[in-house]
């Protein structure tokens, strides 16, 4: 027999985890700020061209609305059962309302700051027969004021909060990260970072970042090894004044380094069906899990778990309190 072929998706039950109390993960208060966008599906038939132009008609039978970007966040910290709060700005708008509504419907405190001026982050996808046809996206940055009282409205909601999750998507919504993660930071809340582009100098002072392994390239290089690797991570976290670094490697699991250990968790999905999203449960679990009082370390093991659930379901990108323990 051969025992080469050692693959991460074992069969074998995942180790036990020790169960965080449901009273103290439902005591958690974690306060996303970032990014919200609307994932609108909308699904029909085609039977015919366009007599207007070469393109399909598609006849909408089914529509669908999912929470995206920091509000999906947001929900994987609810649905764990964390008291999570958003704080984000949205349009004036339907897709705003419906945001609004499904955060709602997910337990989520909604902080919204509302810009007129501004379409609600919205991806449209137009499908039939499970084929993508097209996307359309509305976004725009918020404006300055709208920014600004953003800001002061972190202020105020800080004291109620035990952990502070930026959520980044790059819409402009996490114009002022730098001060608001001082802020945090001076007040002695633990401030997650999940980034976008490469420019981290922006997230300076941060507790913890957690970049999958195409984000940290873009900012580190290429690794030739993990001793590298390391040697690299540790540079950028001196630089950057980070706590600590949490890499996510998709099949190959997550890693975290912090001053005094580096620490490997292989991943655990028995079955793969859809990966989006994963790197949103890690996050949002890893918050609840510090909120809860479980040491740093010890959080990336229900993330991961939470991860290797998340990834085995299509549709809903959630993961309870129950399924985590079970
Ligand atoms: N193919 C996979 N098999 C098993 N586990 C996976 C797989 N992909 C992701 N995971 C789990 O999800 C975690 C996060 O995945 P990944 O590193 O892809 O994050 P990400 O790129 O930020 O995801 P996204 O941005 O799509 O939400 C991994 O650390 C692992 O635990
Ligand atoms: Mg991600």
């Amino acid at each position: 027999m051969s025992n080469s072929t050692a693959t991460l998706t074992a069969s074998s039950k995942p180790a036990d985890i020790p169960v965080v109390p449901r009273a103290r993960i439902s005591a958690a208060r974690v306060l996303v700020v970032g990014d919200v966008m609307l994932d609108r599906y909308w699904f029909g038939d085609v039977n015919r061209i366009s007599p207007e132009a070469p393109v399909p008609v598609v006849r909408v039978q089914k529509k669908e609305d999912r929470l995206g970007g920091a509000a999906n966040v947001a929900r994987n910290a609810a649905a764990l059962g964390a008291q999570a709060g958003l704080l984000c700005v949205v349009g004036h708008d339907e897709p705003g309302e419906r945001i609004v509504e499904l955060l709602g419907e997910s337990k989520v405190n909604g902080y919204m700051e509302r810009d007129p001026a501004l379409p609600t982050t919205i991806k449209l996808r137009v499908l039939s027969r499970q084929q993508q046809l097209l996307r359309v996206d509305f976004e725009d940055a918020p404006n300055h004021e709208v920014l600004r009282a953003c800001s002061d409205r972190f202020t105020e909601l800080l004291p109620q909060h035990d952990v502070v999750l930026m959520s980044d998507y790059a819409k402009g919504g996490l114009t002022h990260v730098t001060e608001m993660i001082g802020e945090a930071k001076r007040a002695g809340k633990p401030v997650l970072v999940d980034p976008k582009g490469d420019d981290w100098e922006r997230y300076r002072g941060a507790t913890l970042m957690t970049p999958n392994r195409a984000e940290l390239r873009d900012v580190i290089g290429s690794w030739k090894s993990e001793e590298d690797l390391l040697d690299r991570v540790t540079k950028l976290r001196a630089e950057l004044d980070l706590t600590a670094l949490l890499l996510t490697r998709s099949e190959e699991g997550m890693t975290l380094f912090t001053d005094s250990q580096v620490v490997h968790t292989s991943a655990e999905a028995r079955e793969v069906y859809d990966v989006s999203g994963a790197g949103d449960t890690v996050i949002a679990t890893v918050a609840t899990m510090l909120g809860a009082g479980v040491p740093l370390v010890d959080t990336i093991v229900y993330a991961n778990r939470a991860a290797g659930i998340v990834v085995g379901k299509l549709g809903t990108a959630t993961v309870d309190y129950t399924e985590l323990f079970a």
